[in-house]
């Protein structure tokens, strides 16, 4: 079996119809726990096309939001969604944020921190622009128990035997590995929490278009049409339909937070 090509985040629009709708439940239940006062300065690392960052101003009330991401393509897409004052985009690295230290109340990713080549500088980045005692928090899909809401179609690819990428740093999704980071980095009042979420489709077509076809994968297009047709069978006796047709699941993320030291 070949290595699959790693994932890509080159198209926003694909991507409000594939993961957004997933994060903004999940990055629901991470600000309730969260639960900053409004006001706050924050910076939210790897913050694609803006599905996080449309939350945190409706939810939370912040004075203000840079939010960075290298994908031109996410960037973009958010541009195009957000236009309140107290947003600045940026495209840049997890792993070299271009900001000063001790500059935000908040340090946080949504759905990132298992992207970051090396996690650990990621974090100590977020940790180095932060206040002392302000939040460093962050959230991933927990890849290793079978969590992201991509399980179904990256099982049913590796039955097939096309190797189906997963995130490069997908140990970094376990509690006890969050945990060890945060308590290297020297965070303080840790505490973690899963967070639990269900989407449901229309049918199966709007999972096939949302989940598969819109995927940053690019895996239909290397499908040949027997293979395609054979995992939507698989994916259809997977995932059953409701007697109106419709199709739910879950999937569940793990999630940390702590403060810097005062
Ligand atoms: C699953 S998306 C999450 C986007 C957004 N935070 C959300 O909740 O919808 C993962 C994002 O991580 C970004 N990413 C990947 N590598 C990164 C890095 N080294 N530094 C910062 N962001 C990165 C990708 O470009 C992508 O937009």
């Amino acid at each position: 079996m070949s290595s699959p090509e790693p994932i890509k985040f080159t198209d926003g629009v694909a991507y409000e119809r594939f993961m957004a709708p997933w994060s903004r439940s999940a990055g629901t239940l991470f600000l309730d726990w969260l639960a900053p006062r409004a006001g706050l300065s924050w910076v939210d690392v790897g913050a694609g096309n803006g599905a996080f960052t449309e939350l945190l101003l409706a939810k939370s009330g912040p004075s203000s939001v840079c939010a960075i991401d290298p994908s031109d393509a996410q960037i973009a897409t958010a541009r195009q969604k957000i236009s309140a004052r107290q947003v600045e985009f940026s495209i840049g690295d997890a792993m070299a944020l271009p900001y000063d230290a001790n500059r935000f109340d908040v340090a946080m990713m949504a759905l990132v921190l298992f992207f970051i080549p090396d996690p650990r500088k990621g974090a100590s980045e977020m940790v180095r622009v932060t206040k002392p005692g302000g939040m460093v928090a962050s959230y991933t899909w927990d890849v290793m128990r079978g969590g992201p809401p991509t399980q179904p179609l990256w099982e049913e690819l590796d039955t097939m035997g096309i190797p189906a990428a997963r995130p490069p740093s997908a140990e970094i999704s376990r509690f006890a590995a969050l945990k060890a980071l945060w308590a290297e980095l020297g965070i303080r009042d840790v505490e973690t929490r899963e967070l639990v979420v269900e989407r449901t489709f229309a049918n199966f077509d709007d999972y096939w278009l949302s989940m598969v076809v819109s995927s940053p994968s690019g895996i239909v297009g290397k499908l040949s049409d027997a293979e395609s047709a054979e995992l939507k069978r698989r994916l259809q006796d997977r995932l059953p339909a409701s007697a109106t047709g419709e199709i739910t699941f879950h999937a569940w993320a793990t999630a940390i937070k702590g403060r810097k030291a005062a």
